[in-house]
């Protein structure tokens, strides 16, 4: 069904909008200014718990049909699957290195700016692979059935920050996105 890749097409540009804000962050980190840690932490913390669990699951099981139908896709698909995996555990180390920070613990910049960039171009090149590669081909060959048993077989959640209801330990991202909205640009 097309709606659904419609979905997963608006959660990466949602995803995108907080990937502007990491950056903007490791920018300010880069340059020896102070990054607002909190803001990166509630960013992560999203990543992993928003991302990781619901949207690359969803797609594992749309692209491993589709490999199913077209055989051709398989390597993108395998290739894909990694990419979930290495996101979810770099996402999920950044997160203990920002709990570690803001307990007190001081962060070098190997630490923060070099995984903080790399986290940044790998989700943009996976994203942009997924749509370059696979949600042209799953528009046309998935079918409503396949969609309704993933619906079926995976948990799935509103998105508390870009969804309906946005939750209470995400009001200062969601304010921030909509302050760079209004401004044109990545906020720092
Ligand atoms: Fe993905
Ligand atoms: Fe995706």
């Amino acid at each position: 069904m097309t709606n659904d890749i419609d979905k997963l097409q608006n959660e990466h540009t949602d995803f995108a909008k907080l990937l502007d804000l990491l950056d903007a962050q490791i920018g300010l980190f880069h340059r020896g200014e102070q990054p607002d840690y909190d803001l990166m932490l509630d960013i992560f913390y999203y990543m992993t718990h928003y991302p990781d669990r619901f949207h690359h699951p969803k797609e594992d099981l749309a692209f491993a049909k589709l490999a199913e139908r077209d055989s051709n896709t398989k390597p993108a698909v395998e290739e894909l699957a990694r990419q979930h995996r290495v996101i979810a555990e770099s996402g999920s180390q950044f997160l203990d290195n920002l709990n570690a920070a803001l307990a007190g613990a001081m962060l070098k910049r190997e630490s923060v700016e070099i995984p903080g960039l790399e986290y940044v171009t790998f989700y943009r090149n996976h994203m942009k692979m997924e749509e370059r590669e696979l949600f042209p081909l799953a528009r046309t060959l998935l079918r409503d059935d396949d969609w309704a048993k993933i619906g079926v077989a995976i948990e799935s959640m509103d998105d508390p920050l870009f969804g309906p209801q946005v939750e209470e330990r995400y009001r200062t991202i969601h304010q921030q996105i909509t302050r760079a909205a209004q401004c044109g640009c990545a906020v720092g």
